[in-house]
Parts: C-alpha cells; sequence; structure tokens
C-alpha cells in the first residue's frame, strides 16, 4: 500500500517537472531544438556510412548508432508543440501542417524509427558489417517515412 501510494507520487512529482521543463521552451526553441535533433542524427548516419564505403571502424559505427538510438529515444515529440507548425519570427521550419493533423501515423512512423534506430545500435555493438549496412538501410528508409509525408522539400 505505501509503496504504492509513494511510486503514485512519485509519478505525479516526475511528470510535474516534465511538464514545467517543457513549458520553459519557447515554441521557436523547440522548432531549433529538433532541428539541432535531426542535423546531429544526420551527421552521425554520415559517419556510418562512410564506414561502409570505406574502412570498417566497428567502435566509432557503435558510438554513432549510440548516439542516434539516444536522441531517437529521447522524446522529440515534446519539440512538436502548439505554435511550432510554422515559422516563428526569423525562425522557419519545414514541417509541414499535415504533420499535427496526423498525430496517429506520425506515431506509427515515429515508433518503427526508434526501433530501427534500437536495432541499429544492437548489430553495431555486434561489430558485423553486413548486418549493420541492413540495419543502417532500414533506418535511412525510416527518416524517409516521415521527410516524404511531413518534411517540405525545402
Ligand atoms: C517523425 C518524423 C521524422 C523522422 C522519423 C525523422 N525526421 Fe528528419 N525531419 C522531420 C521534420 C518534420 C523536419 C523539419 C523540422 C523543422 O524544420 O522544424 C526534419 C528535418 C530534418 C533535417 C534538417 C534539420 C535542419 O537543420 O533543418 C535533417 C538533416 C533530418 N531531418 C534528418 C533526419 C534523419 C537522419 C532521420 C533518421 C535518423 C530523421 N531525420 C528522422 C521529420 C522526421
Amino acid at each position: 500500500m505505501n509503496r504504492i501510494l509513494a511510486s503514485t507520487i512519485l509519478g505525479i512529482a516526475a511528470l510535474g517537472v516534465a511538464s514545467a521543463a517543457l513549458a520553459d521552451l519557447k515554441p521557436e526553441e523547440q522548432i531549433q531544438y529538433r532541428q539541432a535533433g535531426y542535423s546531429f542524427m544526420s551527421w552521425n548516419m554520415g559517419k556510418i556510412k562512410a564506414n561502409l564505403e570505406g574502412d570498417y571502424n566497428s567502435a566509432q559505427v557503435a558510438a554513432a548508432a549510440n548516439a542516434i538510438a539516444a536522441i531517437a529515444n529521447s522524446g522529440m515529440g515534446a519539440l512538436f508543440g502548439p505554435g511550432t507548425d510554422k515559422a516563428v519570427g526569423d525562425v522557419k521550419t519545414r514541417v509541414k501542417p499535415e504533420l499535427f493533423e496526423n498525430m496517429e501515423d506520425v506515431g506509427t512512423i515515429a515508433k518503427n524509427f526508434v526501433s530501427a534506430a534500437d536495432n541499429l545500435a544492437k548489430v553495431a555493438a555486434g561489430g558485423d558489417e553486413v548486418e549493420v549496412s541492413t540495419a543502417f538501410g532500414d533506418l535511412g528508409q525510416a527518416c524517409k517515412a516521415c521527410h516524404d509525408k511531413y518534411r517540405m522539400k525545402d
């Protein structure tokens, strides 16, 4: 009983902290943070690609895959809050307004993307270049699935 009560209180406290932290981010900051997250993943995707096309360094690939998985699991959905569907002042965005109207579909795409990122990190730790190549291709497709529908061309 006490344990349930304690975890309920902790749960509520944790939620309180999370929503307070999110409330602190202005819409333009959410846009900048999500662009930074995507760019950082892209940099790490590039490193993995270079390894697959040249000399394969298993430690470098594992580090890059872990960085991508960490961002994928960071809850990026929180950076698509109200007011982030269009430019805020000088801060431009390439998100399509459709993203905000199809949250269920976006959720499915995002879930698939997180599993692909987790899988890449898992096989990268194993060090098998062929497995990494397949998992890398799958993750690239998962990124593209969202961009094709919800990111403007330029
Ligand atoms: C759930 C949808 C979704 C997924 C999954 C996704 N992206 Fe994106 N990506 C977007 C959206 C939306 C934008 C536009 C963000 C903006 O301008 O506000 C974007 C923007 C970008 C940008 C440009 C960032 C900038 O500075 O403007 C890059 C690079 C990028 N994504 C790479 C990736 C890579 C690499 C992956 C997979 C590892 C990925 N994205 C997965 C939706 C997604």
